[in-house]
């Protein structure tokens, strides 16, 4: 491969937007053109991680070919490079959401870690009591209940969880009665990975500042489909991962407001998020090194970096709207199949289908379907609360990205058909 400076991948795109062609933008992912147990790859599991751009796979590539080096550190030249690639990651990062600043911008593996972040430096600090209290919902994934819960032993802090209705949306008059003099944060999903449900998330938001009480949210979900704002929306936290936003695995984004970072103790110790070291003491570098101990994943920072920039390319409001052509495509062509029911019906959603068969596991839909080459997920999603909601074990769903095609929902629904018939 010929050299690309990374810091050219890294600028910031200016340039007028693509006019939206999925043909096209499916000639920018290379996997999309693989076969799969002889047929076409049809891939609808994007809400478990999406398929890379080849702007994303060469920049790992590009980065370890010829800019390798541990950032923040040396003075020579490679380490200069590979240190303005990830800073310029992270302003990419920091525009892509519209934070204040780069520095409330903090480099984590995922939204897994950072919730685990916040919950482990929240209950280590004194921001949380014994006897205080925070609110989840029913729909969260299991990154924003264990960690909550693994954290709260060391103190006697209690979970309260709003309710969600039949449709699959929250209950908002439940949420508001939730609020007591002792809730401290509430900690809730944009957008469900298990439902497809887009919550109303500045009003949520707006509610608890009313209570004076801070919000953290899990927006893994929300941007790959949607542009969000985290200061229009006014959320103190908000988490996603890279792999879902047609990254990299491995890397991810805590945001958060710099009042409140800098008041949080460092998470982990090490290399890097230090002024000063001596035997009797140590202390911290700003944020958002301060969270940042130990070498990171740098070339997933820049491939971060380089998938958002692939993204910018894009009107986002084309990307949401192809989005709703599939999920209402789909939803209606689904609804045909008799036996099949669909869980998550808010009439606000993002391309996530969940949907049960009548007489067929999930477990066998998804091994029938993946020998026409069509990817689903089945199981509880990380999100068992949603399934013991519906009293069920599983669903099958069906998640699709912007690349996807409405060709792709017909082979969907005939690859069901035929599942179906083979159990009839
Ligand atoms: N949380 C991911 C999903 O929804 C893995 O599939």
């Amino acid at each position: 491969m010929s050299f690309t400076e990374t810091k050219s991948l890294l600028k910031i795109a200016k340039q007028g937007k693509r006019v939206f062609d999925v043909l096209k933008i499916r000639d920018d992912f290379p996997i999309l053109h693989r076969t799969v147990n002889g047929k076409p790859l049809v891939y609808l599991d994007n809400a478990a991680t999406t398929q890379k751009p080849k702007a994303v796979i060469d920049s790992i590539t590009n980065y370890y070919t010829y800019e390798n080096a541990n950032i923040h550190r040396g003075l020579h030249f490679l380490s200069e490079v590979a240190t303005e690639a990830f800073e310029g990651a992270r302003l990419i990062v920091k525009e892509f959401i519209n934070a204040m600043s780069a520095s409330e911008i903090v480099f984590v593996k995922g939204a897994t870690e950072a919730i685990n972040l916040i919950a482990n430096t929240m209950c280590r600090s004194d921001i949380f009591k014994s006897g205080d209290e925070i609110i989840i919902s029913q729909m969260e994934h299991h990154a924003n209940i264990v960690p909550w819960q693994i954290n709260f032993q060391k103190k006697n802090i209690k979970l309260k969880v709003i309710p969600i209705t039949d449709e699959g949306e929250l209950d908002l008059d439940a949420y508001r009665n939730l609020f007591t003099e002792r809730t401290k944060l509430v900690s809730i999903v944009h957008t469900s990975n298990s439902l497809g449900t887009v919550n109303p998330i500045k009003e949520i938001i707006e509610i608890a500042h009313k209570e004076g009480v801070q919000v953290l949210v899990d927006g893994s979900q929300a941007v790959p489909h949607r542009k969000v704002d985290v200061q229009d929306l006014d959320c103190d936290y908000f988490v996603f991962s890279g792999h879902k936003l047609f990254g990299p695995t491995g890397i991810g984004v805590l945001y958060g407001k710099t009042k409140y970072l800098e008041k949080l103790p460092p998470y982990q110790g090490g290399g890097d998020m230090i002024r000063t070291v001596s035997f009797e003491k140590s202390t911290f570098d700003d944020i958002p090194h301060k969270f940042e101990a130990g070498t990171p994943n740098i070339e997933g920072g820049i491939a971060l970096g380089v998938a958002i920039n692939y993204l910018n390319e894009f009107n986002f409001g084309d990307i949401t709207s192809h989005e709703q052509s599939l999920l209402d495509y789909a939803t209606s062509e689904l609804l045909k199949i008799n036996g099949l029911r669909i869980i998550g019906t808010s009439p606000n959603k993002a391309s996530v289908i969940s949907f049960v068969i009548d007489g067929i596991h999930p477990y066998d839909i998804g091994t029938i379907i993946d020998t026409d080459g069509i990817a689903l997920r089945t199981g509880h999603h990380c999100t068992q609360p949603i399934m013991q909601r519906y009293n069920l074990p599983a669903t099958a769903r069906a998640s699709f990205a912007f690349y996807n095609t409405l060709e792709e929902v017909d082979k969907l629904i005939a690859g069901l058909n035929k599942v179906i018939k083979m159990f009839s």
